[in-house]
């Protein structure tokens, strides 16, 4: 019997960088996607260690790979090694894209664009509102970004474990953004309360809750939380994390992870493949491989 094998010379290549890769959602999301919408494309992971990252770029390029993901540690080490990159990637400092034109490699941070589409239902609100970001790493960059340029907010708290590197990063966007209206605060859940609770927005950018640690959350007080705010967990593994439950539970409106995971995949897919991911579809079947 003859083996049947959809892919083939016309199959394009597109792919993850990044160490470790195996706990890497996008191959699933974005094969997912390739085979719904009947494009000849594979996306693979590749373990590429720093190290390694130079060789890496040039093997791509000589393959003819089309794009591909860009996950830790590599996010930020790529930017120098590209050709050229967006506005918010240089300002955010992290490409998590990477588009080969035709052997010259750009980058992009399509995570901005997954925070606007997740948050854009509430743009109105959020305009000239006080928000809490928890978290300073890379993702808490992202979401501070998308919160300055894209709704107008008018105050940022940045609530860290280390309250030095949310320092930093206040000072950071007020050179790089000219936004000074940020403060920095320490993470001590029971001071929080009422920081939480004059927030319109929270949001929180660390792995807290993230499977396996699941009772994890930077807040387990009910207070927090009321029906006039939002909460957004970047977390998407479980779906709704302890943080969205207990928000939830006191009436807040919250936006999942996977929502954003969806939305930034989505934008990437558009990049290499010029066309739409059929989002809705794509959101329903990744939820099924979670615990929700
Ligand atoms: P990412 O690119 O995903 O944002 P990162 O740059 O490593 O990852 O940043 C992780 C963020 O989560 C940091 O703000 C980190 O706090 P520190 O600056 O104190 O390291 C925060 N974080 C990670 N695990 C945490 C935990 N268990 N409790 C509180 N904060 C945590």
């Amino acid at each position: 019997m003859q083996t049947q094998n959809k892919f083939n010379h016309n199959t394009k290549i597109v792919g993850i960088i990044g160490h470790p890769i195996k706990h890497s959602f996008s191959p699933l999301m974005h094969n997912i996607s390739f085979e719904l919408s009947g494009l000849n494309y594979i996306y693979l992971p590749f373990d590429v260690p720093v190290s390694s990252l130079k060789d890496a770029l040039k093997g791509m390029i000589a393959l003819g790979i089309k794009g591909f993901n860009v996950t830790l540690p590599l996010k930020e080490k790529i930017l120098p090694l590209l050709k050229d990159a967006s506005e918010e990637a240089n300002i955010i400092g992290a490409v998590n894209t990477v588009v080969n034109e035709d052997g010259i490699l750009r980058g992009y941070n399509t995570d901005v664009t997954g925070i606007i589409e997740s948050l854009n239902p509430y743009k109105e609100e959020l305009q000239g509102s006080m928000v809490t970001v928890i978290g300073a790493g890379g993702a808490s960059r992202s979401v501070i970004y998308a919160l300055i340029r894209n709704f107008k907010v008018e105050h940022i708290n940045i609530v860290n474990r280390t309250e030095q590197i949310a320092e930093s990063l206040k000072e950071y966007f007020s050179t790089k953004m000219l936004f000074t209206h940020i403060k920095s605060y320490p993470l001590v859940p029971p001071d929080l309360v009422e920081l939480f609770q004059k927030s319109k927005l929270i949001v929180n950018t660390t792995s807290m809750g993230m499977y396996p640690d699941v009772d994890d959350s930077a807040s387990s007080i009910p207070e927090s939380f009321h029906k006039d705010q939002i909460v957004f967990d970047v977390v998407y593994n479980p779906v709704k994390t302890k943080l969205l439950r207990l928000a939830e539970s006191q009436g807040a409106k919250i936006v999942t992870g996977l929502k954003m995971f969806v939305e930034q995949g989505a934008r990437s897919y558009e990049l290499w493949t010029g066309e739409q991911m059929q989002v809705d579809k794509v959101y329903k079947t990744l939820q099924s491989y979670f615990s929700v």
